[in-house]
């Protein structure tokens, strides 16, 4: 499996399949390779002729230096995982410098507000560094496909219009959310709970399909409370937020219209790491 850590080479390469014809998907990551990842790449591999999986744990995203810090690596295995896959797969994993030279820098973008609500409002200037890998990314790499997980539903609808903005060829696939057994979303910062803590975590989807009951006879405001009561009873699991929006706009509901489509969105805290999901209420 070719492993690239620069973007000229990695670009030399895809040139290359270019001219063979040949589409590209990108699948793009930080690593630490779960379920939830390789459906993404096998949607990728079912749809392309060659898969570039970038693997780079992005700085400028991370408004907590221990959250960056604590971030699980694990190359070595995530290449044994791709290599399982499909020869099929090109990684990219650079270095920070590779991508950043020596200023490690957001560029601020307008995303028409999307970026204000729930992640971008409880995380300053994540979605600005988001963006900027994003983009770095999409230009190196100029794909013909791109893959989001729905567990970054947020982040998909920014991704969304960071092509829209930058008028960039190219189609965004956002793909389902994998969950564990018991609900819990597949994310790679599960690594870091205790067994205990990540059974408990289960709670979360839990709550979600709760809500999802609730929407069809109750406000988005009773709701809202009911999860803040059920997350106060919780010893484990500390709520951050909880928000239904719109599914397009990410505007917290006001008066539900009925061709809407809302999503409940929530945050939470479980042994110091933070998890989020997000569920269609209708
Ligand atoms: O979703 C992620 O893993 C990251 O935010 C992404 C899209 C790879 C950018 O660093």
């Amino acid at each position: 499996m070719l492993v690239f850590d620069q973007k000229r080479e990695l670009k030399n390469f895809l040139d290359k399949e270019r001219e063979n014809s040949h589409a590209i998907g990108l699948v793009p990551t930080m690593g630490a390779l779960h379920q939830g990842h390789v459906s993404l790449v096998k949607k990728a591999l079912d749809e392309n002729d060659t898969v570039v999986v970038s693997i780079f744990v992005n700085p400028t995203q991370f408004d907590n230096k221990d959250d960056l810090q604590k971030y699980p690596r694990s190359l070595e295995k995530d290449l044994q995982t791709l290599k399982l896959e499909s020869p099929k797969i090109v990684v990219f994993a650079p270095t920070i410098s590779a991508i950043y030279g020596d200023k490690v820098n957001s560029q601020s973008y307008e995303f028409d507000g999307l970026d204000k609500v729930m992640e971008g409002a409880f995380r300053t200037g994540h979605f600005d560094g988001v963006g900027t890998i994003v983009e770095l990314l999409l230009k190196t790499v100029a794909p013909d496909r791109a893959y989001f997980g729905e567990k970054d539903f947020q982040q998909l609808q920014i991704v969304r219009k960071l092509v829209e903005l930058k008028a960039l060829p190219l189609e965004i696939v956002g793909c389902p959310i994998e969950r564990e057994p018991h609900g819990l979303a597949m994310s790679s910062r599960n690594e870091r709970l205790s067994e205990t803590t990540r059974k408990e975590a289960g709670f979360i989807y839990k709550t979600l399909r709760a809500a999802q009951e609730k929407f069809g006879t109750e406000s988005a405001k009773d709701i809202a409370a009911w999860v803040q009561s059920e997350f106060d009873k919780n010893q484990v699991l500390d709520l951050e937020y909880f928000q239904i929006a719109d599914e397009d706009t990410l505007t917290p509901v006001a008066k539900r219209q009925e061709k809407t489509k809302y999503r409940a969105f929530i945050a939470v805290y479980a042994d110091g790491v933070r998890l989020i999901d997000n569920l269609r209420l209708n």
